[in-house]
């Protein structure tokens, strides 16, 4: 059971989110197929609110609303009142007037969707808030893996790049190892996070090679420049040359080892572009169980049929 909100990977159980993967698999099956057309959630409504720039949360979340039968508004917060100055807690409970059954939030401030959820009806799923965690991107990636590998449990997961501003990686680090799968996080110095727990089946390395040694998963992370204050690293052609993950370090991988990244890419930076567009690379993939998982989280959720 998913709760009034999702939030946050951390402390949710294995239980929890092997039933969001059998559902997100379910969903997945029947989009193949052609599906996407429900009746399941007819009558309730959906807003999308998200003070940071999306492509594939926001597009997917809506499209996951449309396709189960739920109404869905796209909250254009540049040209909505919250330029005005309005609060985040009167935008939250002006939805609330407005029947919405549930919020997605995105914004740029760790903690902001808990701070939502505490003061509203509707239930709200995080979409990424600041460096603290992306739940259903990792949900979706654990998809990607479950559905490619037929489990998670025993997997070795490397986490590619700059692991200090990524959410991704974070809610990856408490979904992966509550799975059973162990996490390695590579990094340069200047961006390893100092606030996940590396003990257990987390570890931290800075050899790239060590670091993707035999590993079933690779998962590049998004150079995040936003989030950064200068001098991090000398240059993205020097953190490409240094830290990018290159065609020739694919012989280290294992056998059937994949490639993953979130997105959105920074083309050779953080992975090659022939890393990206090759045969191992399952990053599109990755956007279609995006789709299937949020579907099956709005189901959960919303008590649809
Ligand atoms: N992975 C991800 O969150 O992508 P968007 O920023 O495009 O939503």
């Amino acid at each position: 059971m998913i709760g009034k909100d999702l939030l946050g990977l951390k402390g949710l159980s294995k239980e929890t989110i092997s039933e969001i993967l059998a559902e997100g698999s379910k969903m997945r099956d029947l989009l193949d197929q052609g599906e996407k057309d429900f009746n399941t959630l007819k009558g309730k409504n959906i807003t999308t609110l998200f003070y940071e720039n999306s492509t594939r949360t926001m597009t997917s979340f809506s499209n996951a609303g449309k396709f189960l039968g739920a109404t869905v508004s796209n909250l254009a917060v540049g040209s909505s009142s919250v330029k005005k100055g309005e609060s985040l807690i009167d935008t939250g409970e002006t939805l609330d007037a407005l029947n919405t059954d549930l919020i997605v939030i995105r914004h740029s401030t760790s903690g902001a969707p808990k701070f939502l959820a505490d003061h509203v009806k509707a239930k709200v799923v995080n979409a990424g808030d600041g460096m603290h965690e992306h739940p259903t991107q990792a949900l979706l990636d654990m998809l990607t893996m479950k559905r490619y590998f037929g489990k998670i449990e025993g997997l070795t997961v490397a986490i590619v790049g700059d692991v200090k501003h990524s959410r991704v990686a974070r809610s990856n680090v408490y979904g992966l190892t509550t799975m059973g799968a162990k996490v390695r996080l590579f990094s340069p110095s200047t961006l390893q996070a100092t606030d996940i727990d590396k003990t257990g089946n987390v570890t931290v390395h800075t050899d790239l090679r060590e670091a993707i040694e035999g590993v079933d998963v690779v998962m590049g992370l998004r150079i995040q420049l936003e989030r950064q204050q200068q001098g991090l690293f000398p240059s993205l052609s020097e953190y490409f040359k240094y830290y990018g993950v290159k065609e020739s370090d694919l012989k280290y991988i294992a056998k059937n080892g994949i490639i993953m990244h979130p997105g959105p890419v920074n083309r050779d930076v953080e992975l090659s572009s022939g890393v990206i567009d090759g045969a191992n690379s399952h990053i599109l993939d990755q956007v279609s169980n995006g789709l299937s998982v949020r579907m099956a989280i709005l189901k959960l959720m919303l008590g649809g049929r």
